[in-house]
């Protein structure tokens, strides 16, 4: 059978589709939601903000977008858009979106968004940024707000989209949110506070006031206006997805993030404020999680990547890849001009990192960071599929063409002094373990210990079929499903819809 009648049978009876992340994100969601775009009727978003970016391609262009889901382009097809109730909306950036939208010439007629979103305000990206600013207790957030404005939620002090809809309302919900926010921002410099406030992303210092920090009249204006421009979009879309659901609509799930990223099951508190788990991204857009028919869970392989702090056990290079990805300003093209372009097989596993980054382009789509590079960690992918099923979707194999050696991570030592209790074990300075233990305390001091395998010397980015892929990679998969018990569906050999294989 080829691919596309694989596909149709992969689909056969599906009403609800789930594509999630397996990993830290960043594993290529974006080009599978784009695959099952055209399946779909409905594509739906239900976690995360505008700490996610994915790039669509319009024409010859490039746009990056947050929050608007990548089905939007096929709106004209009559195809619904929803940005669900569990998002974290920011509406500065869904009107920058729009701009690009209508500058394209672009339909965006059947998109909605969740009367129960989020809403991020100014002062939920001036607490994340400067949480960010001091020398501990840094996350490596994207500085979107993202944690601020959940945390709002679950403190009752949020506001959500609804209340764009009823100014004077949102007035008296934002002046009592701004006052906790006085509250916590006392405690540090003003100048830094003022500065924070001088990003765009924060128009410019608009909302800056010497006295009060923030200007609520300001605030009130750009948000009057951003209400003005989405009103007609707000809807109570849990709602509206339930009746398509049960109309026999078929519905494509788009997670954002990943797994591991979760608060509730990921590296914490290395993690989102969302729960990008399936779980959270069926909640996050009104359904429940067996409402969902097929979840496909993405694994980048035969690598992975992490953006920001927290523990990576297989990451190339250690501690040296961590500091000099965590310093700032650099990009790709910095990077190029430190590096050059460096060889996939280089001796120094740091620099072997970043040729890996370099040959998959992994630099973050919102902030444009280096991603911290390492190889295939097996207990954690056995752990997420625990999560998300046992469906996979493996991504950019193609980047490791030409590495002589793949080490696949089977499991660690805890290299720490001290013992560590989690729960009802214990575990000892010097002890192999071959689970994932997923607490920071553990995972920070867990050495990988490898299983090594030959590489492939051809590109495999023409290849259509399972069978015509090397037998070295062959291999290495059937490794991977006997060690986690993965069932691998779809395998990507390029970033082009065509490089898919459809087992
Ligand atoms: P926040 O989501 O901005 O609060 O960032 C928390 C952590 O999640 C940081 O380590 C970020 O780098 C990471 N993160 C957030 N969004 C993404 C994403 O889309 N891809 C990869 N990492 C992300
Ligand atoms: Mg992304």
């Amino acid at each position: 059978m080829n691919n596309s009648e694989n596909r149709d049978r992969l689909l056969q009876g599906v009403k609800v589709l789930a594509i999630v992340c397996n990993q830290w994100g960043d594993t290529g969601k974006g080009k599978f939601v784009d695959y099952f775009s055209d399946w779909a009727d409905v594509i739906a978003r239900g976690t995360g903000g505008a700490n996610a970016g994915h790039t669509i391609r319009i024409g010859k262009k490039e746009h990056i977008f947050h929050l608007i889901p990548s089905g939007i382009l096929y709106d004209a097809n009559g195809k619904i858009n929803i940005i669900g109730s569990g998002v974290a909306f920011d509406p500065r950036v869904v009107c920058e979106e729009l701009d690009i939208l209508d500058k394209e010439g672009l339909p965006y007629k059947n998109l909605f968004i969740s009367k129960d979103a989020k809403l991020v305000l100014p002062q939920h990206l001036v607490v994340d940024r400067i949480r960010e600013c001091g020398d501990s207790g840094k996350i490596g957030t994207t500085g979107r707000g993202i944690g601020p404005v959940y945390e709002d939620h679950v403190a009752r002090i949020g506001l959500t989209v609804n209340d764009l809809l009823n100014p004077r309302i949102f007035e008296g919900k934002l002046e009592q949110n701004l006052k906790e926010k006085r509250r916590y921002l006392a405690g540090f410099n003003t100048n830094t506070i003022e500065g924070i406030m001088s990003h765009p992303h924060l128009e410019h210092g608009s909302f800056w006031n010497s006295t009060t920090l923030f200007d609520v009249n300001a605030i009130m204006d750009a948000y009057g206006a951003y209400a003005k421009r989405i009103q007609n979009m707000i809807h109570n879309t849990d709602g509206m997805l339930r009746g398509l659901m049960i109309g026999n609509k078929k519905i494509l799930l788009e997670g954002a993030q990943g797994v591991l990223l979760s608060v509730d099951y990921g590296s914490y508190p290395y993690v989102t404020a969302s729960d990008c788990s399936l779980s959270g991204l069926a909640k996050g857009v009104g359904l429940s999680e067996s409402d969902v028919d097929v979840t496909l869970g993405i694994v980048k392989a035969f690598y992975m990547t992490r953006v920001g702090e927290g523990p990576f056990p297989t990451e190339f290079g250690g501690e040296e890849s961590a500091v000099w990805c965590g310093k700032k300003g650099i990009t790709e093209q910095s990077e190029l001009g430190e590096f050059g372009t460096l060889d996939v097989n280089h001796a120094s596993a740091f620099k072997q990192g970043v040729a890996i980054r370099q040959a998959g382009h992994e630099y973050g789509a919102t902030t444009g960071r280096p991603r911290r590079t390492g190889w295939l960690d097996l207990p954690l992918l056995k752990y997420s599929v625990g999560l998300s099923g046992r469906n996979v979707i493996l991504t950019k194999l193609d980047v490791l063409d030409g590495c002589k050696t793949i080490k696949i991570c089977t499991g660690y030592q805890y290299k720490a002094k001290h013992t560590y209790r989690v729960g009802e074990r214990t575990i000892h300075p010097g002890q192999c373990i071959d689970e994932a233990v997923v607490d920071s305390d553990v995972l920070k001091h867990c050495d990988p210990l490898y299983e090594e395998f030959p590489g492939w010397e051809t590109p495999i980015c023409g290849i259509r079929s399972l069978a015509e892929l090397p037998e070295n990679l062959q291999v290495i998969l059937e490794f991977i499903r006997k060690k986690t018990g993965i069932n691998p569906r779809i395998i990507s050999v390029g970033p082009d819809r065509e490089q898919t294989i459809v087992m």
